[in-house]
């Protein structure tokens, strides 16, 4: 197969019939960097490939505990990604955990992937710093099913945010042992990154982050929003209303980029010190309330109808049945499992 297209900008090397695949966790509320950072990428994608996303409830076992919340975020995070744009006549929505033959690919790929790759994983290293009391085997062996997750639908093109880079690396590693030692089966996955791959949190310093809790949400009540952008660390060294301004480091200013064409404009009111930050945020919040006010729209009507997306997610799920029926007869044919 041929090496898909890297960024999202040239429909034309699109060679037909590549699979597009990538995972969201239902670990909390979606937030702008997750859209900036990979759901937009997800929507682009759907004309381009045939596109498969999924909730990936098993990952997120790793570090949610409670059924009702589990199954709340599950359905809230479909509900998101319907209402930002993912459609399911163009590409295909479901849960990880309603096609569970992605546990016995994982389980297979366990038994390539040297234990010294899983350890020395980036996130694995920092959930074990941030949860010291539940140090569980899933966070260790969370990228072989990550791994497991894409080439089962034999997918190649991985759209994510930038902080996934290490785990698509070794989903690459996995998969090429794999091959190695079995034959050539599965395509290796490439990530497709979008303008904005890390998008910072309101502290302007780590990326945003739903664990961390320095988010812009894209569905919480609009006071909310205000409320988390007013918040917002700008440039540290502009301290009176009128020091110029930074924007090329100031997290306000460089968020104004995927809210409006005349950020420069903006940047230059920055600069003079004709605006000062409690301006720029303002109107920021106004252009991400406005930006998101029919996804806003759609959003709240769908979390009115569960009933809706629940079929989509069902009829998801489904329509991989026969992909998944012929990986696993291959790969089980192909380790002497039949
Ligand atoms: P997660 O919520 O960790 O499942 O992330 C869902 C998707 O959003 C993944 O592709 C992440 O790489 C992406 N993402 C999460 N946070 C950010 C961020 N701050 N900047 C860019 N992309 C992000
Ligand atoms: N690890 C990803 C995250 O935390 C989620 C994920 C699971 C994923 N399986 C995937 C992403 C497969 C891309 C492809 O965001």
């Amino acid at each position: 197969m041929s090496e898909p297209a890297a960024s999202a900008a040239s429909p034309a090397l699109a060679p037909p019939r590549v699979r597009c695949f990538s995972g969201i966790q239902p670990s909390g509320a979606p937030h702008i960097g997750n859209d900036l950072g990979a759901i937009r990428n997800y929507v682009a994608l759907q004309d381009r490939f045939e596109s498969i996303y999924c909730i990936v409830d098993f990952h997120a076992l790793t570090t949610t505990h409670d059924a009702e919340t589990l199954r709340r975020r599950t359905r809230e995070m479909a509900t998101a990604l319907l209402a930002l744009g993912l459609d399911p006549a163009r590409c295909t929505l479901f849960v990880q955990s309603h096609r569970p033959e992605v546990a016995e690919l994982m389980w297979l790929f366990l038994t390539v992937t040297p234990v010294s790759w899983l350890e020395r994983t980036p996130t694995y290293k920092e959930k074990r710093e941030n949860q010291p009391e539940d140090v569980n085997h899933g966070l260790l062996t969370y990228p072989a099913l990550m791994a497991a997750d894409i080439v089962l639908y034999k997918a190649s093109v991985v759209p994510v945010g930038r902080d996934q880079a290490a785990h698509l690396e070794l989903s690459r590693e996995i998969v090429r042992a794999f091959n190695n030692r079995y034959g050539p089966t599965f395509p290796e996955p490439q990530a497709v990154y979008t303008q904005a791959p890390v998008v910072l949190g309101t502290d302007g310093v780590r990326k945003m982050s739903k664990s961390i809790g320095n988010t812009i949400e894209i569905f919480a009540p609009a006071d909310e929003i205000r409320r988390q952008v007013m918040s917002m660390v700008t440039d540290t060294q502009r301290i009176k209303r009128t020091d110029p301004g930074r924007p090329e480091i100031c997290n306000v200013c460089q968020l104004h980029r995927f809210f409006g064409d005349d950020y420069e404009e903006i940047w230059d009111g920055e600069r003079t010190a004709r605006t000062g930050c409690v301006d720029t945020k303002k109107l920021l919040v106004e252009r991400i309330l406005r930006h998101y006010g029919p996804a806003r729209e759609r959003y709240a009507e769908l979390l009115a109808s569960p009933v809706i997306v629940d079929r989509i997610l069902e009829e998801g799920a489904a329509r991989l049945r026969p992909i998944v029926d012929a990986t696993m007869a291959e790969v089980r044919e192909k380790m002497g499992l039949r």
